[in-house]
Parts: C-alpha cells; structure tokens; sequence
C-alpha cells in the first residue's frame, strides 16, 4: 500500500509562513544571489549521523554570480557557474565551494567591465551582439570521465576543472572531436561501458551532433543529423542499443539574432504547427536513423529509456508546451513567475516500424529531475526518484519542496517535505556497500532553507524518505540554487 505523505517539520517549517505582506522574498528566490562565499574543504556542521559507508564527494553545478560589474543578468541562469563539492568520508563531512574562472568572466574581470552575452543577456552593445559575444558560464552539471572532471554548458564547450582544488583548467574541445557545443546532459549505458552526448551546431544549416565517450578514454563523432529548424533541446535519453531525441518545436530566429536584436531567449518561439520530432539513433549503426514528427510537445530532462519488443520505452517530464525557467528579478531577489507550463511524469512507447509515439500520464503532480538507479540506466526499470511541486507557492514558483519515490506502474512510494521555506535540489542516488541489491541506498540533495539562509546537504535513506533525514550537513553560507552534478566514489590529484 501507498504512502500517505508525511510533512516532516523542522525548526524552519512553520515559521515565516504564510509570508508576512511586506516579507521581500519567496521561498526559494532569495537564494538566487551571489554564492555566500568561497572556499576550500572545510568541515561542515553535521545534524544526525552520517552514514559511515557512504564515502566519495558529490559535485554541483549552478549559477554563482548574478551580475557584472553592478549590471544584474535578465535571466538568473545566466550566472556564472560556481562548483560546490561534498566530501563524504568515514560519517564525516568537508564542503567547498568556488566559482569557475571561464575565459569570459577572467576577461570581464581584467576589463572591469560586461562584455559578454548570455542566453537570457543579451551582450551590451549592438556590435557585440552582432559579433555574437556570447560567454560559457560552465553553469549546468558536471561529468566526470576518464580521470577528468568537468563543468558543463551546453552553448558551449567543456570546461575541465581540478575535483581537489575546483581550480579552473580551460575549456576543451577533446583535441577537435567537438565542434563548438557540448549539452550538459551526457547519458552512460552501463552495459556498453560508455557515455553518449550530443551537440547542436547552429548555422546555414543546423546539426545534432553525436558523441561517443569509450572506456578507453577516447571520444569519436558518431554521426551528424541535419536538422529541419534551430531548436533548443536540452536533453536525450539512451537505451542499451538506441539513443533518442525528441526536438522539440521551439526554434531560435536565427534571421533576428544574427542582426544582433535581443537575447537569445528573446529570440526563441515556439512553433506548434512543426510538432515534435522523433530521432532515433541505433547505436551500432548509427546513420541508420528513425525519424518522424508527431504532436507537439517539450520536454527539459529524460529519467530513462529501455527496449521491450520491437518498441523503446521512454520515461521523462512532459510539457504541453515551452516551459520557461522562472524568472526572477535578480536585483530584488523577487520571483516575477513564468509562463504557466507544467511539466507531469510521463511514461511514453516509441514504435520504431509503425513510427508513432504515444504517452501515458503516470502521476498527476507538477515534478521535474527524474532520475533513476545508476546501475539502472538504458534498461528496464519501475522506480523514479522526483522533485515535486506540492504547495501552491512550490507550484507557482517552481521550486521543488518535496522529493517523491515514485513506482511508475504503482504510483507514488513515499515522499519527504521538510516545510515551506526548504527546497530541494535534484536527488542524487548512492547504493549502500555490502548491501543485498544494488537497489538499496541513500538519496542526497542540496537544500536551501531560506529561513535560515543557509545551505544543507541532506541523507536520506532511499527506500524510507519519509522517515526524514539521516543527516544534515550544513554550510554556513547558502548556495543558489544548483542545477545537477554528480557522485563520484574516488577522485585522483591531476597529474
Ligand atoms: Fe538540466
């Protein structure tokens, strides 16, 4: 049987809600400002026990300066990406937090003053909108692969950094395998040992480029697919044998942008009357590509993918239409709202003869960062972690109060809260050593308690959310908000 969910309470839960009329903040806008403050590892302030066989680091990515040179960014993604690393050792804890130093922010730096662009900025002036100045924050996830750890964009290229010191190396673009682009969403397939990316190459004509990360710390172009309009996609997903795209209708006015008018969020539309196509790429034979347009739909991130006779079975958070970030007025930290698309968990069937996709609703609450077993990923699988939106200012401003583990044929499992004023972000999941089934671990999300204006990493017993956290490890700064990251269960010095 179900889960009734349980609010669990916490010193911050009640208190500032609901908020008082002059109160200047929401929940989770208020930590959409400069991070607290900059540091190496250091010792944090531990509520409950951490479990002593949970050891490796968590890195995080997101948004860490929200401003140039007193000139606040238009759209808070913009900010420039700052790591945050959690060291898990033995039941004790080290976190460290630094912002990336990309070419574009060392240079605005040194000039004293804007010179770059980003998605929702456009870059100051008219010429160097036209010379498309635009600056790779290195603000979305990290990717750790072949001994290297990167920060990752996806306007732009990787930019490697050191997982000891979260010093910046540089940018790379793997000695010419990648063209300008890297997404920020790469996907491994256990089973084949290695991690699959693409890129979107704008230009006369677009192409999704595809990329292949081997075990052998080698990365080839699998493919280049020309694609029928400039869209922005975030994500895709793989299985064992296939890796999908759904391309969805929201274009970027190429025509406009070039003459250097707005930003490039200023210059995106969506264009239902293209629907959405459908690209499948055979992993094996990787020209021989599927595609075909179905209805219209949008999508941010994918949970997972698996193959079940003949058809390609694709978990992930649809939207009926574009869904834009929230937009938050950076200078106030207010939330000025969003354009009212909401995402619901859908479980969708690919049929690759008869080409068609068709979708079914699994759960009837707002949620996005699906995510699932590691060891799960590209095969069949029933259980997703989620962040929901339950209350109705949770809902409104699209921050994620609550983590839900959702069956996807049973419904929801269990869900934790831990009130009003703390938001999670994306659950990342860590099997317990020396259990029976991979399946058994802990889940660890970044919080934000705006109460407290502090950030926590919090542990949860995965297949007990409900039961609140293990532990609590406390910054004694607050973080903004971060967008994904990634355990990794032993790092190396560079050499
Ligand atoms: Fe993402």
């Amino acid at each position: 049987m179900d889960k009734m969910p349980q609010l669990k309470t916490s010193r911050s839960t009640v208190s500032g809600y609901p908020p008082a009329a002059n109160e200047q903040y929401v929940t989770w806008a208020r930590g959409v400002r400069d991070i607290g403050r900059e540091h190496s590892f250091e010792p944090l302030e531990v509520e409950g026990q951490v479990p002593d066989d949970l050891n490796g680091v968590l890195y995080l990515n997101g948004p860490g300066l929200f401003s140039h040179f007193g000139s606040p960014y238009k759209y808070w993604p913009d900010g420039d990406g700052a790591i945050t690393a959690i060291r898990l050792n033995a039941g004790k804890t080290w976190g460290a937090c630094r912002v990336l130093e990309s070419q574009g922010l060392v240079e605005e730096r040194k000039n004293q003053q804007p010179l770059y662009g980003s998605v929702g900025t456009a870059p100051a002036s008219w010429l160097d909108r036209l010379r498309r100045k635009y600056k790779n924050p290195a603000n979305i996830n990290v990717l750790h692969w072949a001994g290297r750890t990167f920060a990752l964009y996806e306007s732009g290229l990787p930019t490697e950094f050191d997982p000891l010191t979260l010093e910046t190396i540089g940018e790379t673009n793997f000695g010419g395998v990648v063209d300008s682009r890297f997404a920020a969403h790469p996907h491994h397939v256990p089973r084949r040992g290695t991690t699959y990316n693409f890129g979107i190459e704008y230009g006369r004509k677009t192409r999704l480029c595809v990329y292949e990360m081997r075990p052998n710390a080698t990365i080839h172009r699998m493919v280049e697919i020309p694609l029928d309009w400039p869209p922005i996609m975030h994500d895709f997903i793989a299985t064992d044998n296939h890796l999908i795209f759904f391309i969805p209708p929201l274009k970027v006015q190429t025509a406009t942008l070039l003459m250097g008018v707005g930003s490039v969020m200023d210059n995106i539309k969506w264009k239902e009357q293209l629907g959405t196509e459908v690209i499948v790429v055979p992993i094996d034979d990787p020209k021989r590509v599927t595609r075909f347009r179905t209805d219209p739909f949008f999508q941010w991130h994918f949970a997972n993918a698996y193959e079940r006779q003949g058809e390609i079975v694709v978990d992930f958070v649809r939207y009926a239409r574009f869904n834009m970030v929230g937009r938050i007025n950076v200078k106030k930290s207010k939330w000025k709202g969003d354009n009212g698309s909401r995402g619901y968990f859908h479980r969708s069937v690919i049929n690759l003869r008869n080409k068609t996709l068709t979708h079914e609703q699994r759960w009837d609450q707002k949620c996005e960062l699906p995510v699932v077993f590691p060891h799960k990923e590209g095969q069949e699988n029933d259980t997703v972690f989620l962040g929901g939106f339950s209350g109705e200012r949770a809902r409104k401003e699209g921050a994620v109060d609550q983590l839900v583990r959702l069956n996807i044929d049973r419904g929801v499992q269990d869900i934790v809260s831990l009130g009003v004023n703390t938001t999670f972000t994306e659950p990342h999941f860590v099997s317990r050593k020396g259990a029976r089934s991979a399946d058994e671990g802990y889940l660890l999300s970044l919080t934000y308690d705006s109460d407290r204006d502090r950030s926590s990493l919090v542990i949860l017993d995965a297949e007990d959310l409900s039961a609140g956290p293990l532990a609590r490890c406390w910054f004694d700064h607050h973080i903004p908000p971060v967008f994904h990251g990634q355990w990794i269960e032993s790092v190396r010095p560079i050499k």
